[in-house]
């Protein structure tokens, strides 16, 4: 059987841009998320559980992202009255408002640009993707679940903390690094840099490996 391929948007890639329906009104993306960070996530189907905690999920965190200066916008393959109809479903038994938009996806263009669309898993449904992109419109962070996995949203709170420290402070985020913890140093460049490295008190493995408190 033949795969088809879809373009993939890489880290360090510009965001592709698109003006879409939304359940918020029409959107052009790269006015939305100007000079901000954003977080574009997809959900395979509105009225499924698993999306259901997803979107939950990202509504009852809007007091975090709003103080990290994010803005969210979630995309399905579903036409505008589904989402309305879900969000109002959601409401009505939940009280959670998915207050951020949710763009109408419905002739897959924006799913196709994003990789969102990935024919193996489901040729009708958006894998579950999240694309963290900066305030220079440059994606950063990209993850991809399948259909019957959900996202971990401590996950993407770190990884969303861990971009914007890293960009503050000129640093690297080792392995499991949460806010509060050593941050990776760059490596010393020159043989000068190096000495001074190794009399220096930073936490050090070796010249290549040391570590700093940010306070
Ligand atoms: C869900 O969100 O529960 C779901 C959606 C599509 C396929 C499988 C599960």
């Amino acid at each position: 059987m033949e795969n088809t391929i879809y373009s993939m948007p890489r880290i360090g890639d510009i965001a592709p841009d698109f003006e879409v329906m939304t359940t918020t009104g029409m959107l052009k993306f790269s006015e939305y998320a100007h000079n901000s960070w954003t977080i574009l996530f997809s959900h395979p189907a509105d009225f499924t559980p698993v999306c259901t905690t997803e979107m939950t999920g990202f509504a009852l965190e809007k007091d975090f992202f709003k103080a990290h200066e994010t803005k969210l916008i979630g995309l399905s393959i579903d036409s505008i009255h589904a989402h309305i109809a879900w969000v109002n479903n959601v409401r009505e038994k939940t009280g959670v408002l998915f207050e951020f938009p949710i763009i109408a996806d419905i002739d897959m263009s924006v799913a196709k640009k994003y990789g969102m669309l990935q024919p193996g898993e489901s040729e009708t449904a958006a894998v579950r993707a999240v694309f963290f992109i900066d305030p220079a419109f440059k994606i950063r962070l990209i993850m991809y679940y399948p259909l019957n996995v959900g996202r971990n949203m401590d996950e993407i709170k770190r990884a969303l903390l861990a971009l914007q420290t890293s960009d503050a402070n000129k640093c690297a985020m080792p392995l499991d690094w949460r806010p509060g913890d050593k941050v990776i140093v760059p490596a010393p460049k020159t043989v000068d840099a190096l000495q001074e490295r190794l009399k220096s008190n930073l936490e050090m493995v070796d010249f290549y490996l040391a570590k700093r408190s940010l306070d």
